[in-house]
């Protein structure tokens, strides 16, 4: 059994207000339901960020700055299905850079599929795969001092809070030689009529995905979820530029955990944060970048301005 996993739903359902950590949503059921998220009509991250990818392939490049005769790595942490990526590395396989794909993800499932399709699509590919740690895997690359690009796409930063994201990115240049580049994608604030279906799908996709979580726990903790009696909630303020996904109890109830042999009380309309997926313009991002090691060289986005893929050097 994983003892983080079972050490944090603990913390977490032991809090007031009570919690659970949305890293937990990827086992191999929660993979899927994402894979169904993004190609969701109301998910609009999947679409704005390909756009991007797709249409400004030369502008991503040459904000890198990347040179022929210079071999680096591409590291992407979070690789997901690489479809966006995809289109970058063979504009510079084309173009004969010399490089190494390097996806980073903790799902070995994700990691298996994405390696098997880019070595179909795109052969000639260099591609190391790491089945790991983030910060685990970027230590060690640092020892073999080759340049580096890292994606942090999707706007998987915003599953932290700003505090956290500092961290992340503080972390991140420790890790990086001085001219290394970072390639970050993030969700633009934008009004709740074109956010808040996003994380409420009229299919149920994110609903099935938030209550997976509990029947992992189910599963894995030996827990008794009756997920019948939860029901999703989304919420999201334009002023406030963080959407935040919710389980409430819809009845007074007792969930036993065997494995923590404790049992957790609901009323009838508690609920259970899952998720905060924070939404960011130029202010939210200098904020975040302040007094750290990075710069940003430009910013691009898609026509609707819904999605922002930042170009920063570390310096
Ligand atoms: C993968 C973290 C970017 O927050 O939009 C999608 C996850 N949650 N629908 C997001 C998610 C609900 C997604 N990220």
């Amino acid at each position: 059994m994983n003892e983080q996993f079972l050490a944090d739903v603990a913390s977490g359902l032991n809090a007031e207000p009570k919690y659970l950590l949305s890293k937990y949503f990827y086992d191999k059921r929660g993979d899927e339901l994402f894979m169904q998220i993004m190609s969701l009509p109301e998910y609009y991250l999947t679409r704005a960020e390909m756009e991007i990818f797709s249409s400004q392939t030369q502008n991503i490049i040459d904000l890198l700055g990347v040179r022929k005769d210079i071999p680096f790595d591409l590291i992407e942490l979070g690789a997901g299905d690489g479809r966006k990526t995809k289109m970058l590395l063979a504009a510079l396989l084309k173009e004969g850079y010399d490089i190494e794909y390097v996806p980073v993800d903790i799902s070995a499932n994700v990691l298996e599929h994405l390696t098997n399709v880019l070595g179909r699509e795109l052969p000639g590919l260099k591609i190391r795969s790491q089945a790991s740690d983030y910060f685990k895997t970027l230590r060690k690359l640092k020892q073999r001092e080759r340049s580096k690009i890292v994606l942090y796409l999707g706007s998987n930063l915003g599953n932290l809070t700003d505090a956290q994201a500092r961290k992340f990115i503080y972390e991140l240049g420790a890790n990086l030689h001085k001219g290394d580049k970072f390639l970050l994608g993030v969700d633009q604030i934008k009004s709740a009529d074109i956010v808040l279906p996003a994380y409420d799908d009229s299919q149920g996709v994110t609903r099935d995905f938030n209550l997976n979580l509990l029947h992992r726990i189910n599963e894995e903790l030996n827990g008794n979820f009756d997920l019948s009696q939860f029901r999703h909630i989304a919420e999201y303020r334009e002023e406030e530029g963080v959407a935040k996904s919710f389980l409430q109890s819809l009845k007074v109830q007792e969930v036993r955990i065997r494995s923590l042999k404790q049992s957790f009380h609901f009323s009838a309309g508690e609920k259970i944060q899952m998720e905060i997926s924070r939404k960011y313009n130029q202010a939210i991002i200098d904020n975040i970048l302040d007094k750290t090691d990075f710069e940003v060289l430009g910013v691009l986005k898609d026509r609707q301005e819904y999605f922002a893929d930042y170009v920063i050097e570390r310096r």
